[in-house]
């Protein structure tokens, strides 16, 4: 996550999840890995915070367990609003089936934990998932689920649906559904028997623009006098296959070597080497945890990367059978290693990629 000064761009995207957002429209925003959602979205809150509107963001990695969810939803949803201790006299009056508790944690500083009366979970769910629409009164307030594809962690589709039924009935509060895996978030809204079936305006982030790095990268290395010319931030660029994160990385890499006196040799090349070294005892575990099959899906794919289930693919690298590729592609996918973007399946970490190219 990378917010101001650092953050760049996404001016457009601001805008528009921005007035979206405001006009109580429902958003499912989505991309691979690491291109800057979270980012994106902190700054999208930071505006909407500036219009009066109050913003929670829960990520769903954080829960486990459907009482997990419920305990770190509602934690989350009274630190966001303004004067928590005033909201918690009201809260214990719409909280029936639980019961807020505040305890001291070891820095002396209050936390809020729920008291669930176990016989009445699903009252409690409800409750609690009621909240932000109770709280809000007639103000408008907007929820974000960052990583809501793990939803399906918590209990299948039936938590999906439980979530649904509840939230499709609030009028004062927005919902932000997000996620990495690309290849899954679009299916919860997209297929018409999933429970979050056409629930918001999906919203497909892109790359940052080659220009809008160029002008980044190039007035740092610049203010430090360190010579790198815009030929060089293209091949960086290019290099971490723009995926924003991987730029930035690669970028401080070079600017690391270069203010630590490094002036020999070519920086980039170099930078590019330490990073996949720094990498290559995690690459090789994940190697070796890989069947045969999956290694050779890969080996095929750091060459071409469409089309991969078609005769020619499979006979072209010597892959077998199609249904084999299509479950080694599953698990790929699965395990964060591919994604599926623009009808390719690309490698989540490039660097991935350029040490299994060698
Ligand atoms: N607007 C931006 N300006 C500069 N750097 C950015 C921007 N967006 C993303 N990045 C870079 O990419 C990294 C990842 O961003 P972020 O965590 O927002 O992505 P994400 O899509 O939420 O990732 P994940 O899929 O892991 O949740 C940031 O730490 C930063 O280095
Ligand atoms: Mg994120």
């Amino acid at each position: 996550m990378v917010s101001e000064p650092y953050f760049i761009d996404r001016v457009e995207e601001t805008i528009q999840l921005t007035g979206s957002l405001a006009a109580s429209q429902n958003i499912i925003l989505y991309s691979p890995r690491r291109y800057g959602k979270t980012s994106l979205i902190m700054k999208v809150a930071g505006e909407l915070r500036k219009r009066g509107i109050t913003v929670i963001y829960f990520d769903l990695f954080r829960a486990n367990s459907r009482e997990s969810f419920l305990e770190l939803y509602y934690q989350s949803i009274l630190k966001s609003v303004p004067g928590w201790e005033k909201i918690m006299r009201k809260v214990a009056g719409l909280l029936k089936a639980s019961r807020p508790v505040v305890i001291m944690d070891k820095n002396g500083l209050p936390s809020v934990t729920l008291d669930f009366d176990r016989r009445l979970q699903s009252q409690s769910f409800t409750e609690v998932v009621d909240l932000p629409e109770k709280l809000a009164g007639k103000e408008r307030w907007v929820v974000i689920f960052d990583e809501f594809q793990e939803i399906s962690r918590l209990n299948g589709q039936d938590f999906e649906k439980e979530l649904r039924a509840v939230i499709q009935h609030h009028k004062n509060v927005n919902y932000v559904l997000m996620g990495s895996k690309k290849h899954l978030l679009p299916g919860m809204v997209t297929r018409r028997d999933r429970a979050f079936y056409n629930f918001g305006k999906p919203v497909n982030l892109e790359k940052i623009s080659e220009a809008e790095w160029i002008r980044s990268i190039s007035a740092k290395m610049q203010s430090t006098g360190i010579p790198f010319n815009v030929e060089k931030i293209i091949s960086l660029i290019a290099m971490a296959e723009n995926i924003p994160y991987y730029v930035q990385y690669l970028a401080s890499k070079v600017w690391e070597l270069a203010i630590g006196g490094q002036t020999e040799g070519d920086l980039l090349n170099l930078a590019v080497s330490r990073l996949i070294n720094n990498q290559s005892d995690y690459y090789m575990t994940l190697w070796n945890n890989l069947s045969i099959l999956q290694q050779n899906t890969l080996n095929a794919l750091v060459i071409e990367n469409s089309k991969v289930f078609s005769k020619d693919f499979i006979s072209r690298h010597r892959l077998g059978t199609s249904s084999g590729v299509q479950s080694a592609i599953k698990v790929l996918l699965n395990d964060g290693i591919l994604d599926f973007h623009n009808d390719e399946y690309i490698f989540e970490d490039p660097f991935f990629r350029q040490w299994i190219i060698g």
